[in-house]
């Protein structure tokens, strides 16, 4: 079969290496999509572990459509009544571009109903109560070629479970996954996210230097498909399990001025499974200080308009708490313009989307250990 994983602008290199060290070799990524071949194992492991990629579509057929009649005939030729019941709930998620079929919701519309003909003459189903298994079919076209997919994951894989309570401005946990992912951090490193709100980057920073799979606690559409072989899910929850790292870690410190966040992501951490490998703190950022050496600090400062006259100064201290770390990194992910200005020329710098938010990540690379003084 094939697979699509959709992943947001920027995060695209760190999804990949992400797939390659999972064992599936380089997969290529086409217009934010990357794809690979893989049975229902995959699926189930894919939804699993992958922490930087949005989801894991199966692709269930490609066809030239420039008609409602040509996309009528297209999905209704895709074999369905393998997949579902009588029951189905179908969901549609539209995309067009440079083509005939522009018109997304009446486009949908003739998707959904392609399926259920198909359903009801292959099933001899009279009636169809919406009551079962979901599905979010996607219809996706572009220069009039139409692919038609299974969201196999149903809720976006941003979402572990772990994030309950809303703080201010959480960043999405994939592009947190992703930047931890991109950085110099490992296990036997300290790291530090001193603007740590609800949690997110330590925590994903844990479940990475832990190997946690990231998915473990969660279910995903796709097991409640007819053709999917029992208890898949089950096997590569276990399998997954097997190769968590439970020995030592460098210390992960993570604090914020509210004591509010820092009460948050003390859940949130725990929802996890990662309490004890966190050092939480309320502090404000000016006071952080480290003996460790070689340390990564990940972390996503304010940037928000209300702060908007103390921005420059917020990031000008940061700069002078970071030259205090000795030859660390930092990373940070921000939407203030003016961030590069206060803190520093940056060794590297990327745009970013957290969610719809343009934003940039900027990167300063302490020395390697060994490096000389
Ligand atoms: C953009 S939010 C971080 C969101 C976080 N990455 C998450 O996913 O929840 C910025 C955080 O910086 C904190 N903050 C603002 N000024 C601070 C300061 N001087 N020292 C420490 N934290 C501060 C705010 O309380 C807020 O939680």
């Amino acid at each position: 079969m094939e697979i699509l994983i959709p992943v947001a602008a920027g995060i695209e290199a760190a999804a990949k290496r992400e797939i390659e060290r999972l064992g599936y070799g380089h997969a290529p990524a086409v217009r934010g999509r990357i794809a690979l071949r893989g049975g229902w194992e995959e699926i189930a492991r894919l939804n699993v572990c992958l922490r930087a990629g949005e989801r894991v579509l199966l692709l269930v057929g490609t066809f030239y459509a420039d008609t409602f009649d040509a996309l009528f005939e297209g999905v209704y030729a895709l074999p369905w009544e393998e997949f579902f019941t009588p029951h189905v709930n179908i969901r549609i998620d539209g995309k067009s571009y440079r083509s005939k079929l522009a018109a997304l919701k009446a486009s949908g519309g003739v998707v959904k109903k392609a399926i259920l003909t198909r359903l009801k003459e292959k099933l001899r189903a009279r009636s169809f109560d919406e009551r079962g298994e979901r599905a979010i079919v996607g219809f996706s076209v572009y220069e009039n070629v139409v692919q038609i997919t299974l969201d196999t994951s149903g809720e976006g894989l941003h979402k572990r479970g772990y994030r309950v309570l809303t703080g201010e401005a959480p960043l999405r946990e994939t592009t947190a996954a992703a930047i931890v992912e991109d950085s110099f951090y490992r296990r036997d490193k300290p790291f530090a996210d001193p603007f740590c709100g609800s949690g997110t980057i330590p925590i994903e920073a844990v479940l990475y230097a832990r190997n946690i799979a990231p998915g473990k606690a969660r279910n995903f559409d796709f097991t409640a498909w007819k053709c999917v072989p029992a208890g898949v899910l089950d096997r590569v929850k276990r399998a997954a399990r097997e190769e968590e790292y439970g020995g030592e870690i460098a210390p992960v410190f993570a604090s914020d001025l509210s004591p509010e966040a820092i009460s948050a992501a003390k859940q949130h951490a725990a929802r996890a499974g990662v309490e004890k490998d966190i050092r939480f703190r309320v502090a404000d950022m000016r006071d952080f200080t480290a003996n460790e050496r070689f340390g990564v600090l990940i972390s996503n400062p304010p940037y928000g308009a209300r702060l908007k006259g103390d921005l420059a100064s917020l990031y000008r201290d940061f700069a002078q708490m970071f030259r205090r770390l000795p030859d660390w990194s930092a990373y940070f992910i921000s939407a203030y313009e003016g961030a590069e200005r206060a803190f520093g020329r940056a060794d590297k710098r990327r745009i970013l989307f957290n969610a719809d938010l343009k934003c940039s990540l900027l990167a300063y690379f302490g020395k390697k250990p060994g490096a000389k003084q």
